[in-house]
């Protein structure tokens, strides 16, 4: 039981890949969730020592997200593309979606949805 707990579907029909994701993927909520919760406990502590112990185990807990967040990414090639087209940029985010977006259709800056679709009718495109 304890095995599939988080699975949303039944383990038998989900290769061990899909389910090492899934453990990696909860792992990184977990790890996530973690820093959170002594990002909190360091705002909230009296005690100067206190709150510095915290700070390191939330710092470590940011080490512990990202070695696991590069696992997933090095078995995920979609996660692979978002991650190197968004990480590490400066211009509003947004920015940089319309930027790569252009690029896949040649060089050309994406056509700003006038419906504030979110450029749903772009990404069909390139599925089809
Ligand atoms: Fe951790």
């Amino acid at each position: 039981m304890a095995e599939s707990a988080g699975l949303h579907e039944p383990a038998d029909l989900l290769s061990p890949e899909t389910i090492d994701r899934h453990r990696a993927i909860v792992s990184l909520q977990e790890e996530l969730e973690a820093i959170d919760w002594y990002d909190q406990r360091v705002a909230a502590a009296t005690d100067p020592e206190l709150a510095a112990i915290l700070a390191h185990n939330r710092d470590e807990e940011k080490e512990h997200a990202v070695m696991t967040l590069e696992w997933l990414r090095r078995r995920d090639a979609v996660l692979d593309s978002n991650l190197r087209t968004y990480l590490f940029t400066t211009a509003p985010v947004t920015e940089v979606e319309t930027e790569a977006e252009g690029s896949k259709e040649g060089s050309e800056p994406a056509p700003q949805s006038i419906s504030g679709s979110l450029g749903i009718g772009s990404l069909r495109e390139d599925a089809q």
